[in-house]
């Protein structure tokens, strides 16, 4: 039976098994997928004898993305972009990572808005982080031409905008509403509006109605900075379908399956999410 798992400190959050268990149940495969609560001390040796331990990869989450990128042998293209890996598998004895974010995000964007790209304007990131690298690469290969990024630590979005070039401008925090309206898309990578904590304050009355709005938070899955949107008439994209789509690579390369998001996983994520907001 192929076994794998996913890793962080604490771990109980993870939805994870929740997706995995879904797609080998749905496809009849005899494996499993569970969590591992693994200290940030003992990462090298859960890794080091992932296959030892009967393990065929694993979901890599906070805080030990970076951890496990720098033990990989071998990164894709969004890992070393994002200098993170959430995905990891063994191939020929090796140990190869993938960050699946880009991925996820793209993916959904292109699904829900195929003509988002159409405006051929800027688009804007809310956050520097990891989850910010990732859809800042994505929209890099995509080919926008401006990135713009708006983080409330200045020096962090400048250190993203350096490891990725020209294309990347960096924009006061305060900035974040004035010189988003006219975008094409706008992303909040941040943590405000998880549980229903913070507000964008973004007013998007002033907004061009052609752009998209993105949130990757999913708890609420209607985040204030949606709901917000919505009350303008933009479309938008959720949290959720990132969440769904990073993980196809993943079951793909351990389980031999290249699942799909369907309505009932949807069901299934959206039922938790629910009891958890309730
Ligand atoms: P991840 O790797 O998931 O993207 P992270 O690295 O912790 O997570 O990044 C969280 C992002 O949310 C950062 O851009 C952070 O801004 P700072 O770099 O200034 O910390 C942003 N963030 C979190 N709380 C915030 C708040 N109250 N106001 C503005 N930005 C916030």
């Amino acid at each position: 039976m192929k076994r794998a798992c996913v890793i962080g400190w604490p771990i109980e959050h993870s939805r994870s098994p929740l997706i995995h268990g879904y797609w080998l149940k749905h496809y009849g495969i005899a494996g499993s997928y569970s969590k591992e609560a693994v200290r940030p001390e003992d990462v090298r040796s859960f890794l080091g004898s992932l296959q030892e331990n009967g393990f065929v990869g694993c979901n890599v989450t906070v805080p030990h993305k970076e951890t496990a990128f720098a033990l990989a042998d071998e990164k894709d293209a969004s890992a070393v972009a994002v200098s993170a890996a959430n995905t990891l598998w063994i191939d020929d004895g090796k140990l190869c990572a993938a960050n699946t974010d880009t991925y996820g995000f793209m993916t959904y964007l292109r699904a829900s808005v195929p003509d988002w790209d159409n405006a051929d304007a800027p688009v804007s990131v809310l956050g520097a982080g990891g989850a910010a690298r990732a859809i800042v690469y994505g929209f890099l290969e995509a080919g926008v031409e401006e990135v713009r990024v708006f983080n409330r630590t200045r020096d962090r979005a400048e250190a993203l905008a350096r490891d990725f070039g020209p294309r990347v401008k960096v924009y006061d925090w305060d900035e974040r509403g004035l010189h988003s309206r006219k975008c094409a898309v706008m992303v909040n990578t941040t943590t405000i509006g998880m549980n229903g904590v913070g507000s964008l304050g973004i007013d998007f009355h002033t907004f061009d109605t052609s752009c998209v709005v993105c949130d990757i938070v999913y708890v609420p899955l209607q985040t204030e900075l949606i709901v917000r949107a919505l009350g303008r008439g933009l479309r938008v994209v959720d949290g959720l379908g990132m969440l769904l789509h990073q993980a196809v690579p993943g079951f793909e390369k351990w389980f031999g399956v290249r699942p799909e998001v369907t309505p009932g996983l949807w069901d299934v994520l959206l039922a938790d999410i629910e009891a958890a907001t309730c």
